[in-house]
């Protein structure tokens, strides 16, 4: 049946009914937020491009950590600028790096927050790439055994869940293998399998202070015009071991996102990236846009298009937002 019959305007007639009816729901316990740690004591260095956001010493992370778990967020993810950079990344597995200790603390001061850690070179190498380099080349193998080393430190050191960003093939399998070979078969991963290669990262390198020196990250992360390919990185990934996967960036990916989650079913989470923040930040500070109504529209329509898990820098706000509302 159609008008004049059917009328779709009937279940819209109350705010009551509109809730009756919605589809999806987006809740603070969908949240996690993204936090960078440096050395030092006493330091919150503020990100120009994030505003609101900053390098934390661990002392000062707690206290964000302990301001976003308040708010109703389950979780946070670690970004690690080491005291030094080199070529084989040894800040990223040495047993007392900072994103070892930042764990050890955020676990002793909050042990019930999730602790995600990103697991990636690009902020512990001296040339800025997510791997060995060989030449010009990433050398994907041998980046292999310093992702099982990473994982492995880091879920020693508490981390609840480990997430491989480096897109290197071949990484969740490397890293199931190594958790499982050290007594740590209970730590998921969180497979950052469908990443591209993303102007929309910008922010993000100067907050972790992580831009190549020489190319680009094109010879490994996903070339943007690509759907069909992130359904083979995230099948690949599955079948490796993954817990759950991811799609990045999200708003400019949501095609991506839907058919990732139709396809597999899988626990899907979305990371909403530097640059999507910043594009709302900067629309906001000019007041062009309504930045609580916006960014919570943005994140509902992750969450429409089948994010279970919302990785975002808008998190605390969001949470504060949504239990307001
Ligand atoms: C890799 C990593 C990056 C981001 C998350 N993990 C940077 C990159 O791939 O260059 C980007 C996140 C963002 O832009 O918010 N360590």
């Amino acid at each position: 049946m159609a008008f004049p019959q059917t009328r779709l305007r009937r279940l819209r007639a109350t705010p009551a009914l509109q809730a009756l009816f919605r589809e999806i729901r987006l809740e603070p316990g969908d949240l996690a937020l993204p936090l960078f740690v440096r050395p030092g004591k006493g330091v919150k260095r503020p990100i120009l491009s994030m505003p609101g956001h900053f390098q934390y010493s661990v002392d000062e992370l707690i206290k964000a950590a302990r301001a976003a778990s308040a708010a109703g967020i389950p979780a946070v993810i670690l970004f690690g600028i080491p005291e030094r950079k080199d070529p084989l990344a040894r800040g990223a597995y040495a047993a007392d790096g900072i994103v070892q200790r930042a764990i050890r603390a955020i676990k002793d001061a909050l042990p019930n927050l999730v602790v995600i850690t990103d697991l990636c070179f690009c902020e512990y190498t001296s040339h800025g790439h997510c791997g060995v380099v060989r030449g010009r080349k990433i050398d994907n193998d041998a980046t292999l055994t310093l992702a099982a080393k990473t994982a492995v430190s880091q879920a020693r050191a508490g981390a609840d869940i480990v997430a491989p960003s480096g897109m290197m093939d071949g990484q969740v399998a490397a890293i199931r293998g190594a958790l499982d070979g050290s007594n740590l078969k209970d730590i998921p991963i969180l497979a950052y399998a469908a990443k591209y290669a993303s102007a929309f990262y910008g922010p993000f390198r100067e907050a972790a202070e992580s831009p190549p020196r020489f190319g680009d990250r094109s010879t490994y992360q996903m070339d943007p015009a690509n759907a069909r390919e992130a359904l083979r990185e995230v099948a690949l990934d599955i079948e490796e071991g993954a817990d759950m996967v991811m799609v990045k960036p999200a708003l400019p990916y949501l095609d991506v996102l839907s058919s990732v989650k139709a396809r597999f079913g899988l626990p899907t989470a979305a990371y909403s990236v530097s640059g999507e923040f910043a594009m709302l930040k900067a629309a906001a500070a000019n007041g062009w846009i309504d930045e609580r109504a916006v960014t919570l529209e943005c994140l509902l329509a992750m969450r429409r298009a089948g994010a279970d898990i919302l990785i975002t820098y808008a998190a605390t706000d969001a949470a504060k937002w949504l239990k307001q509302s």
